[in-house]
């Protein structure tokens, strides 16, 4: 009863903030979504990485799955939430070959993907060589394969999504923030990184036309975080103290997040125009993030530069001794880089990834709609906007 009056509160409110008439705005119920396909980084991955090149070490998934279970979190990511809060099943890794059932969708992220391919290997610079192109490539395999199976009599019928699901499905994005660190790691100057923002860009607009032509409408896509405000990227590359912001937070890194936030902002304009069909919501984790990051303490957590799993340096964080490394000491298999004692009062878990409980927090404030374009809900994000 309750969520009836509140959507059609939203209704109201909508078509009144769009000046246009009640029925104008499609004030249906929520959207049924049968499935969740999504394309990210580590930010959402629930296990890529870890099927590819082996499980994310403890204390990871700790708090939640009492065992590493392919996130780099001690628990659930945003992309869990989304998922949890659509009554759906958690996402398992496309790549995960052992227990996976994809009926509720599939992930195609992983830690360390790119928008573009790297010239580098993931022993060379850790970039994932499972970039936005290969996953667009492994979705579209996906979809004719299961489709394939579906229409056997076989066991693989109840592990895959049906064909409807396709049309009906959420598709999720969540990337752009490791292309950005990879030309610092080469070197480059912050406007030689803007400069290839634009392609970025355009390659992101490639991967959601992709999806498009396969049948999917609804998007719902998060512009990147302030990487300026993250302890990995401020112990990787220090700024000078006047490049720090009032908040503790490295101006230049984020300044580059926000043009490619900018750049995408646009691109997603003129994605409306093109895919007629499309519903494209997108959400502003920038903000939500920086919002969290600077006002962590009133809102009840520690530090938020201190990560809780690491080890030494300013911020807890070392890089040659990263959450969950271990090392032998007469013997014993030892971690050196180990769990803090409550990570709910954590911001950051490792120094690149947040504690389950900031996505949480996230979570809760981007579910309603209050930071997404057009201002959607969640169980509303099938409905185009005209
Ligand atoms: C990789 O190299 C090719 C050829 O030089 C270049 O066009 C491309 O931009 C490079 N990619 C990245 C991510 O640097
Ligand atoms: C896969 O998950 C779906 C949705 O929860 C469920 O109905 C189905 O039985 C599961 N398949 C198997 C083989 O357990
Ligand atoms: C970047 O600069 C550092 C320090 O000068 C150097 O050691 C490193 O090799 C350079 N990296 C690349 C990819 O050029
Ligand atoms: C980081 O870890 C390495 C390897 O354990 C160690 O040699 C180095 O001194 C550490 N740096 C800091 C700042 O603690
Ligand atoms: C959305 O949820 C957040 C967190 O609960 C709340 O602060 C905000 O006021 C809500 N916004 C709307 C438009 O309901």
């Amino acid at each position: 009863m309750e969520s009836c009056k509140y959507e059609a509160f939203v209704c109201l409110l909508l078509s009144v903030a769009l000046l246009l008439p009640f029925k104008t705005v499609v004030c249906s119920s929520s959207c049924t979504f049968p499935a969740i396909f999504n394309f990210g980084d580590s930010n959402s991955d629930t296990g890529g990485l870890s099927a590819a090149f082996g499980q994310a070490p403890p204390p990871n998934g700790e708090t939640f799955f009492g065992a590493p279970a392919g996130r780099f979190c001690d628990g659930r990511l945003i992309l869990d939430f989304i998922a949890e809060s659509l009554r759906l099943n958690r996402l398992h890794a496309f790549l995960d070959s052992v227990g996976s059932n994809f009926s509720h969708g599939a992930n195609f992220a992983t830690a360390g993907s790119t928008i573009r391919p790297q010239n580098t290997t993931i022993s060379q610079s850790g970039y994932s060589p499972i970039s936005l192109d290969v996953q667009s490539v492994q979705f579209s395999d996906f979809k004719t394969r299961s489709q394939e199976f579906m229409q056997t009599e076989s066991i693989f019928r109840n592990l895959l999504p049906k064909e409807d699901d396709f049309s009906g499905a959420l598709y999720t994005f969540d990337i752009g923030q490791n292309d950005l660190t990879a030309g610092y790691k080469l070197n480059m100057s912050t406007e030689q990184v803007k400069a290839y923002v634009p392609d970025l860009v355009a390659q992101f607009s490639n991967a959601i036309k992709n999806v498009y032509a396969r049948g999917g409408r609804a998007f719902w896509i998060h512009n990147t975080c302030p990487a300026g405000c993250l302890p990995y990227v401020m112990d990787r590359f220090p700024v000078t103290a006047a490049q720090i912001d009032e908040f503790g937070c490295a101006t230049p890194f984020n300044e580059v997040s926000k043009y490619f936030n900018l750049r995408l902002k646009q691109a997603v304009v003129e994605l409306r125009k093109e895919l007629p069909s499309a519903a494209i919501t997108y959400v502003d984790i920038y903000s939500v993030k920086y919002s969290l990051i600077t006002r962590a303490t009133k809102l009840g957590f520690e530090n938020p530069f201190l990560t809780c799993c690491g080890h030494g340096g300013k911020y807890n964080y070392n890089r040659s001794n990263k959450c969950g490394s271990k090392k032998i000491v007469n013997g014993k298999e030892i971690v050196t880089a180990k769990s803090c004692k409550d990570p709910s009062a954590r911001v950051s878990w490792d120094g690149a990834h947040f504690t389950e409980a900031a996505n949480k927090w996230i979570f809760n404030q981007i579910v309603n709609g209050s930071f997404s374009d057009p201002p959607l809900p969640l169980h509303l994000a099938c409905q185009r906007m005209e």
